[in-house]
């Protein structure tokens, strides 16, 4: 018997064997679930299909996934699409995972007071509104009683030099996640975040996660990093029943790095 047994759900944001998508994948298809999946649309030109073949290289492989279309959660019509392609294959679903971010490089290289207009609305965009696009569009296909995890980080509470604009983004989609899940709590649909400490993956190399990795590794109470399988475990918690009361709520996965009010043991390297 596994938790997920009789349970179908999307997930949107992997893009290769790294993305935390594909970790919170494996464990709720362990667990039984069936998944239906998105990649981020291939460019015309590239007719090699990267995008496409990188995320089918996983899906093809698994038992219990049913479906891969592309998906850029910028587009309505992309995001309908994939409404209709889920009702075809699926009915209805009872858990979506919203995994995805993007700001543009120069606008993350840049100080936080110098991003510019258009990538922080770009950033915005599609880092926090298409949780509220995607929850809005699934609101007919999800079940009663279903769940909505997101992935956030810790640069969106407290300022975190380097994840500039996107903290600014992680900070909307946090709130977005708690009014979300005030909008869909009478049909008792869940709407929850995990904030993930630094982990290798496309994105987290644009977000300077090298630099936070070692840090982590000093600064938190566990003293070392996380895996992506304590973050699948932990969004998959989420997803569950067994989290039938928890809604709205920011769950961090961050070997306690979070609960910090000095830089702790990195301290005593000072004292020597
Ligand atoms: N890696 C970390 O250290 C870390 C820590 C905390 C939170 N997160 C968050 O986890 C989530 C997943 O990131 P990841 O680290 O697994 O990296 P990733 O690069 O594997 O995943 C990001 C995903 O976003 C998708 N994406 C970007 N623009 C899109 C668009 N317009 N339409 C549809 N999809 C789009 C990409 O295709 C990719 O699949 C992000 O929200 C990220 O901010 C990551």
């Amino acid at each position: 018997m596994g938790l997920f047994d009789g349970k179908k759900g999307l997930v949107v944001g992997v893009a290769n064997d790294h993305s935390i998508a594909w970790a919170i994948a494996e464990y709720v298809m362990a667990e039984g679930a069936l998944c239906g999946f998105t990649h981020l649309p291939d460019r015309p030109d590239d007719k090699r299909q990267r995008n496409r073949r990188r995320v089918a290289l996983l899906t093809d492989k698994a038992e219990n996934a049913r479906f891969l279309v592309p998906l850029d959660v910028s587009d309505d019509d992309q995001i309908a699409e994939v409404v209709k392609t889920t009702q075809q294959e699926f009915g209805t679903i009872d858990f979506l995972v919203h995994s995805v971010a993007f700001a543009p490089l120069e606008d993350l290289k840049v100080d936080t007071i110098q991003t510019s207009r258009a990538g922080f609305k770009l950033a915005m965009e599609i880092s926090a509104y298409s949780l509220i696009a995607l929850a809005n569009a699934f609101q007919p296909v999800l079940n009663d009683g279903g769940s909505i995890v997101a992935m956030t980080y810790f640069g969106g509470e407290k300022a975190v030099p380097g994840y500039n604009v996107m903290g600014i983004c992680k900070a909307a989609l946090d709130s977005t996640v708690k009014y979300l899940a005030y909008d869909l709590g009478p049909r008792q649909i869940r709407v929850n975040a995990v904030s993930a400490g630094p982990l290798r993956t496309l994105a987290g190399r644009g977000a300077g996660v090298d630099d936070m990795l070692t840090l982590y590794e000093k600064m938190a109470p566990m003293g070392r990093n996380i895996t992506h399988e304590e973050v699948g475990r932990a969004a998959g918690f989420l997803l569950s029943d067994m989290a039938s009361g928890i809604t709205g709520e920011i769950l961090h996965v961050d070997a306690g790095y979070n609960i910090m009010g000095s830089p702790g043991r990195l301290v005593e390297q000072y004292r020597q």
